[in-house]
């Protein structure tokens, strides 16, 4: 019998998070494998320190990167491995990796770097940018999910606004592509596959998260659509991830998550991502 650990964050709480784990939990009880939910808080300590019986294989739920890497140090794989979680979270890192291997993204300029203690005190960088991308265009966060840290600005004034509100955190700014406004597609790949694919819509809203708002339809992807999005997940090396792809006259990542929030996934296409992410990890060992 396999062992494994499914490592999630212990700070966020509530059903949402609940639901995806005994989801996975129990995918691992049908194939026999012994699937132990261990919150990441409850590892504290573990650097450097050997585990005494260290599973043979971690689900990594959690955005914590020192700690994925601790447990890769251990020589435990990890799905996904600590190098894609620190990629997918940090959407300027993303946007690097997407421009190395030429997947197609919209124009996007990463905001210089500031301190914590000094913040965003000369803007001269957003006469740049504005050359660049013209307005509106979307300033996100590099940090940010549920499209609550994405902003979309149509004025100097605005973007200056938002700029000084979230000041220091960093962020990055994008061309908007007007196409997609409200809505996105969806596109869930696990080892090379995408497996179900929804479209995303909120009439309300630029954002078409469905924690924001946004309705799920079942959608089929073209052939190209496809190809972008097994080679965004590629570009990051994701064993599995919900790739968001922007409508625009050609198909665009928006950005690519390596913990996908896949109920919304099941409860509009029917497919549950976890048989596919245990049909995954399984032939790897
Ligand atoms: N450049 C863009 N052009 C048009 N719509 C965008 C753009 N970037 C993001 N959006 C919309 O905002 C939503 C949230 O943005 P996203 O980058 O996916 O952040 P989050 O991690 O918060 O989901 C997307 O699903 C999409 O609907
Ligand atoms: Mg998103």
């Amino acid at each position: 019998m396999k062992n494994g650990w499914l490592v999630v964050n212990g700070f966020l709480q509530g059903e949402k998070y609940a639901t995806l784990y005994s989801l996975l939990l129990s995918e691992a009880k049908k194939r026999n494998v012994s699937l132990l939910l261990k919150r990441a808080d409850e590892l504290v300590g573990i650097v450097g320190e050997r585990i005494p019986a260290p599973p043979e294989f971690v689900i990594f739920w959690d955005k914590d990167i020192r700690l994925a890497e601790a447990l890769e140090a251990q020589g435990i794989p990890l799905f996904n491995s600590a190098k894609t979680v620190g990629i997918c979270d940090d959407k300027a890192k993303t946007a690097l990796a997407f421009s190395n291997a030429g997947v197609p993204t919209p124009k996007t300029v990463l905001a210089p770097k500031t301190f914590d203690t000094v913040g965003y005190n000369d803007l001269t960088f957003l006469e740049r940018a504005e050359e660049l991308l013209s307005y509106p265009f979307v300033i996100k966060e590099n940090y940010g999910s549920f499209g609550q840290q994405v902003y979309l600005v149509h004025t100097r004034a605005e973007a200056v606004n938002v700029i000084s509100r979230i000041s220091p955190k960093e962020f990055l700014m994008q061309e908007f592509i007007q196409e997609s406004m409200g809505k996105d597609v969806r596109v869930n790949v696990v080892g090379g596959k995408a497996v179900a694919s929804m479209l995303r819509h909120n009439e309300r809203d630029f954002r078409s998260n469905i924690s924001n708002g946004g309705t799920a339809f079942l959608y089929a992807l073209s052939e190209e659509q496809e190809a972008v999005a097994l080679a965004a997940c590629k570009a990051v090396g994701a064993d599995f991830a919900g790739v968001d792809l922007l409508l625009g006259k050609t198909p665009l990542v928006c950005e690519i998550n390596s913990n996908p929030h896949f109920k919304s996934t099941l409860d509009c296409t029917g497919v549950d991502l976890s048989k596919y992410i245990f049909e995954h990890i399984l032939e790897r060992l």
